[in-house]
């Protein structure tokens, strides 16, 4: 896991280390900047109890130049057993401090900018959640939604332990965060292009290849589909799916960067995924 040291520093990104699991703590334990000057940013769904999370960001904070962390669905749980037992917008609000008291930057946080290869750039870590949009073709409504998901045997755990308050529903937080969200980003320096970073998709494109189509319905909103265009991203980092990959969206890249469940890495033969490299641009293969 230790990269081949670089001669000059970059901007990587990791998700969903999901550090609970024993096998992903090996990995993330084994995670190491290629440069003293290296940039992580890690995009959501660090761990469920907020002590694990804490744990994880320190770790890493430790070792980093700087960490921007935005948060996942899973550390927006208030799982059984857990001591922290906050919900909703308190919980996330108090892994907000957390993440000050470590030095991690945070979506409430002035957006850093990185001037180093490739820069500048804003790191613009987002939360906006979702809103049950990614629906099938033809299915009107949230509700209507939903119901045919549970016909279909799909219904994502947030549905259980992400409690949305003081909202009335993921959709109605959803909606506040995409409000302060656009009130943040018109502030963009133009000459500091930003890497939107966000635990879900910000177009829905990706969702196309899940196995159970239904999932989109807890994968984003399309009220940021056009937002890479709208502030000229320099990049897009995302995760939630846990398909590692880049494509590209009117001419921008998108990084899904994504670990994963040990059941799902260890199946691959690249092994658990690494820090992605951001900025610099890598160079296209081939
Ligand atoms: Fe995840
Ligand atoms: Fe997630």
């Amino acid at each position: 896991m230790t990269p081949v040291p670089r001669g000059e520093p970059a901007l990587l990104a990791i998700s969903d280390v999901h550090t609970a699991f024993e096998e992903n703590r090996a990995v993330v334990d084994a995670i190491r900047p290629g440069h003293p000057g290296d940039w992580l940013i890690v995009a959501g769904d660090v761990a469920e109890r907020a002590a694990d999370v804490e744990a994880t960001l320190a770790l890493l904070a430790d070792r980093f130049a700087h960490v921007v962390w935005t948060p996942g669905n899973h550390e927006l749980w208030t799982p059984p057993g857990d001591p922290c037992a906050l919900r909703g917008e308190e919980r996330y609000r108090h892994l907000v401090a957390v993440c000050r008291r470590l030095g991690v930057s945070t979506p409430e946080d002035p957006y850093p900018v990185w001037t180093g290869p490739g820069g500048p750039a804003t790191v613009a870590p987002l939360f906006v959640l979702y809103d049950y949009s990614f629906r099938r073709d033809g299915i009107a409504s949230k509700e209507a939604a939903l119901e045919l998901a549970r016909e279909n045997g799909v219904v994502c755990t947030d549905e259980v332990y992400l409690h949305p308050e003081p909202f009335a529903s993921a959709d109605a937080w959803c909606r506040d965060r995409l409000e302060r969200t656009r009130e943040r980003l018109a502030g963009l320096d133009p000459a500091a292009p930003p890497v939107l970073v966000n635990h879900f998709p910000l177009v829905r494109e990706p969702t196309r290849i899940l196995r159970y189509p239904d999932f989109a319905l807890w994968c984003g909103t399309e009220e940021t589909a056009d937002w890479h265009v709208r502030y000229g991203a320099a990049a897009v980092v995302y995760g939630h799916l846990h398909i590692p990959r880049t494509t590209w969206h009117d001419g921008v890249r998108f990084e899904e960067v994504s670990l994963g469940y040990p059941r799902e890495w260890r199946t691959r033969a690249s092994g658990p995924a690494r820090p992605r490299q951001i900025l610099p641009a890598p160079a296209p293969l081939g």
